[in-house]
């Protein structure tokens, strides 16, 4: 299956859930808080937002200006919805974008957001390009997905090898902030709850998605692999999940 396929089926498969990734309100929070030096009302920019249950905490969590960037008009326009439903719309702006060429002026940001994103191109690079665009001082807070353990269980080290090798363990990856102009304000792995979040949604979605697109293979494999995640995440929850790195900008 090529990768516009892929991505194609994966936007229909989670359209209309409330997260597109592993979350939660309390560990947005949770980050936000370790940034302690923002300004009153700060420019945020939340990459990678999907239908953005973060971008929304966000707004409800400071009275600053937030720029929602995805690739997916899909899931923008769920969001716009929603933020103009709570009444946020001048202070909630979608923006349809790659995160590999953000299209602002540099140093534009106080703060930048992204939740489960970064995987798609990579750690190392979104430390690296996405640098530029935060003001001196400001903020990057990213989640990622990171090995909790040195001994790694072969069922899921087979299975992360294939769908994430360059994943790493959180001491591998605060060594390479630090390598790339970053200061560790802090970091926290998600709770189990910040999964099933995302998964109890998801599951319920998979026969619906799988009768809709009965006879069609790349369908049934994207959710053969989803249902294959689901369960060695569960697993091996002790041994890999999601992190959050709040990180300042050293100038
Ligand atoms: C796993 S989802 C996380 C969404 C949301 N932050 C959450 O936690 O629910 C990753 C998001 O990144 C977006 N994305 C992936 N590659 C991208 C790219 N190159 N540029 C912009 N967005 C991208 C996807 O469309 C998707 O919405």
């Amino acid at each position: 299956m090529d990768e516009g396929r892929l991505i194609e089926l994966l936007i229909t498969l989670h359209d209309g859930l409330p997260r597109q990734g592993p979350g939660d309100s309390a560990s947005t929070r949770r980050a936000l808080a370790l940034c302690g030096a923002l300004p009153d009302a700060p420019e945020i920019l939340d990459i990678g937002c999907g239908t953005g249950a973060q971008t929304l905490t966000l707004a409800a969590a400071t009275t600053g200006h937030i720029t929602a960037l995805d690739r997916s008009l899909d899931f923008l326009q769920s969001l716009r919805r929603t933020a103009t439903e709570r009444g946020w719309s001048s202070r909630v702006r979608v923006c349809q974008g790659d995160m590999r060429a953000l299209p602002f002026r540099e140093a534009s940001f106080d703060l930048i957001w992204s939740e489960g994103a970064v995987y798609s191109m990579g750690f190392d690079a979104g430390l690296i390009q996405w640098r530029s665009w935060v003001k001196p001082g400001g903020y990057l807070a990213v989640s990622e997905l990171s090995w909790f353990r040195s001994d790694r269980p072969a069922e899921l080290k087979a299975f992360l090898d294939v769908e994430y090798p360059a994943m790493r363990d959180i001491e591998a990856n605060l060594t390479a902030v630090g390598e790339q102009g970053w200061q560790v304000v802090g970091h926290f792995p998600l709770p189990w709850s910040a999964w099933k979040n995302y998964y109890d949604p998801l599951r319920e979605r998979l026969p619906a998605f799988r009768a809709a697109h009965a006879g069609d293979a790349d369908a049934q494999a994207v959710a053969d692999l989803t249902e294959s995640e689901m369960a060695l995440m569960a697993r091996y929850a002790q041994d890999c999940g999601y992190a959050f790195y709040v990180l300042r900008r050293r100038d």
